[in-house]
């Protein structure tokens, strides 16, 4: 949530700037703006909406060539997405800018404070205050080296709330300064030049050496000095370096239309290398970067899945497989109500965060409340270097490589590989499965790559059925088991990406209310679990499909190859590959995403960048 880009060094800074704000407009896209320093005068541009705005305004008024400057992309909280709340903010003089990300708690109080002190201001932001006390703080400082770094240790000391705060200043045309608390921000470290962004996208295309910010730190880039990095009280700090591994080109569409197209059609590989290396020599599951000792894993007597949006849907599914492993109690939660109610938490307690961006706020809270009450947090992630995975006791890293469309796909499928590693390892460990069964699994894990690309080798007839749904005012979504929570992922990437009124239900519990709304012509798409599954919950489910289609509805049938039960009452049939049923969620979501997709670019949406959302939420 709202892109931060900072750049010093030999190129020219307008460039990088724009460069790092194109990459990151996934974060936010209400407003976007740009700040440089040039022959000692800070210049700013900004303009509410798309970058592409922006980009128009610069074009008629070029900002001046410069070796440092400052961008934003916002997705708002407080004020409206208005040019005059557009970030950068600056200092009354105009001399110091600075961009945030977060939310400034307290910033009521320190609003009047400037205020009673003559300040006045021109956006309705939280962010504003930030600019006018560090000019404060910069005025009432010491002359000398690190000035404006000494300004920020003192502002950083004020504020309440989570910030990522970048700030430039004319009279330091070669310093970049930065700090965080609970909000993301990386450096990337080039030959001679240095980057900031909230994520790695901001800058691999320059450089994949970065340097990891720890909770409440600030750090000075001097164009010729170099980095350094100290606590919000100024005590020294070494970062941490990580090599990033992922390169440029993933972050760029590669010939597809929407950034969603592509991951969808990666989602092959990227199940393969969330794979990749996890098996022992003897078939046995290796997970190195799980850094909970087996006696720790042993102990465990109950378990917490908790996240937001897809990733909470990855964890609906992941407790049918945790549990049927190894029959430890799992709850599924949203982050945001998590840490709320009062959990029963313990040291015996496995708390596992899923988080593709590793940086939403939701699921950062409830993971530090898990912690105090001494529970133990695995984290199952995707960004390397970000907030969760690093305040976590232990990390599984899913490899799906950078996402940059908002709604998640290739994201969800390898939540759900690495949630299914960490439940046969749990079962492993514990001695619940023997290495051959953990083995057996794991090779139907290893059909999966092939199962999707399958489903994705057939997808006209889907998307020829989203162009007749594209006018539809409501779409139901119907699942048992694992299905219900695929119904739910169904369900959402429809609302997310086409504006659709959409639900999941639980097919069983359609008769006790929902089957109310099912009219004439009402779609209802349908995943019917394996015929081979448990308690003839298949059968369940093709009465659900003869009671709805006895409405009047227009039945949409997701079913395995094979299964020709439901033929007579699928007005549409959508097959996938015969899979496990615990597994089945990985083929089976992949035409959802899909249909979603092709609805909202029927409708004429921007499937990358839905209307209210931003990719990674790092505010409460
Ligand atoms: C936002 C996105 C969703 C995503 C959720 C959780 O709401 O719009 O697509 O599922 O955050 O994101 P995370 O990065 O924690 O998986």
């Amino acid at each position: 949530m709202c892109g931060i880009v900072g750049y010093v060094g030999p190129q020219d800074a307008r460039d990088v700037v724009l460069e790092g704000l194109r990459r990151l407009e996934y974060r936010g896209y209400d407003s976007a703006g740009i700040a440089v320093v040039a022959d000692g005068t800070l210049t700013a541009v900004k303009k509410a909406g798309k970058l592409a705005n922006l980009e128009k305004v610069l074009a008629e008024q070029p900002l001046p060539a410069a070796t440092i400057g400052i961008g934003h992309t916002r997705w708002a909280t407080h004020g409206g997405p208005t040019d005059r709340n557009a970030h950068p903010h600056l200092s009354a003089d105009g001399t110091v800018a600075v961009i945030h990300n977060g939310i400034i708690e307290n910033f009521a109080a320190l609003r009047a404070e400037c205020e009673a002190a003559g300040v006045e201001f021109t956006s309705d932001t939280d962010s504003e205050v930030a600019a006018h006390l560090l000019a404060a703080a910069y005025e009432a400082g010491a002359e000398g080296q690190s000035r404006l770094a000494d300004a920020m240790r003192v502002v950083c000391r004020r504020l309440e709330g989570a910030f990522t705060l970048v700030a430039t200043s004319a009279s330091e045309p070669d310093t970049l300064v930065a700090a965080r608390r609970s909000s993301p921000l990386v450096v990337g470290v080039g030959d001679g030049e240095y980057f900031l962004g909230s994520d790695v996208a901001a800058f691999i295309s320059h450089t994949r050496e970065a340097r990891e910010l720890g909770q409440d730190q600030v750090v000075e880039i001097d164009r010729y000095r170099g980095l350094s990095v100290t606590d919000f009280a100024g005590n020294a700090v070494e970062p941490t370096s990580y090599t990033v591994d992922w390169d440029a080109e993933a972050a760029e569409k590669g010939g597809y239309d929407w950034f969603m197209l592509k991951e969808i059609a990666e989602q092959p590989q990227a199940i393969a290398d969330t794979l990749l290396g996890r098996l022992g020599a003897h078939g046995e599951l290796v997970l190195d970067e799980v850094r909970l000792s087996d006696e720790e894993l042993r102990d465990v007597d109950k378990i917490f899945v908790v996240a937001c949006g897809t990733a909470y849907h990855a964890g609906l599914i992941a407790k049918y497989a945790i549990e049927h492993w190894t029959r430890i109690p799992v709850e599924v939660e949203v982050a945001s109500e998590f840490r709320y109610r009062d959990p029963v938490l313990d040291r015996s307690t496995l708390v596992i965060v899923i988080s593709q961006s590793g940086e939403t706020m939701d699921t950062l809270m409830a993971l530090r409340h898990a912690k105090e009450q001494k529970a133990r947090v695995l984290a199952i992630c995707n960004a390397n270097g970000s907030t969760i995975p690093r305040e976590s006791d232990a990390v599984l890293y899913t490899h799906a490589g950078p996402e940059i469309a908002v709604a998640s796909t290739k994201g969800f499928l390898t939540q759900l590989v690495a949630c299914y590693l960490v439940g046969l390892f749990l079962a492993q460990v514990r001695g619940m499965k023997y290495e051959d069964e953990v083995a057996a699994i794991v090779a139907d894990l290893r059909k999966l790559p092939d199962a999707v690309a399958e489903v994705l080798s057939g997808m006209d007839e889907v998307r020829a059925l989203a162009r007749e749904l594209a006018d539809a005012n409501t779409i139901l979504f119907l699942g048992r088991h694992v299905g219900f929570p695929v119904a739910l992922e169904g369900a959402l990437k429809l609302k997310e990406l086409a504006y659709i009124h959409a639900e999941g239900f639980a097919a069983g519990e359609l008769k006790h209310g929902p089957i109310a709304v099912v009219d004439k012509g009402t779609p209802v798409i349908v995943i019917v679990p394996s015929p081979r599954s448990r308690e003839s919950v298949h059968g369940k489910v093709v009465s659900n499909i003869q009671e709805v289609r006895a409405r009047g509805a227009r039945t949409i049938v997701i079913a395995e190859e094979g299964d020709e039960d439901v033929v007579p009452y699928a007005d549409h049939l959508i097959r996938v590959p015969r899979t496990p049923t615990l597994l089945a969620p990985v083929v089976t979501t992949v035409p959802l995403q899909v249909l979603a997709c092709e609805i909202a670019d029927t409708r004429g949406l921007d499937v990358d960048q839905p209307r209210n959302l931003a990719k990674s939420v790092t505010v409460e």
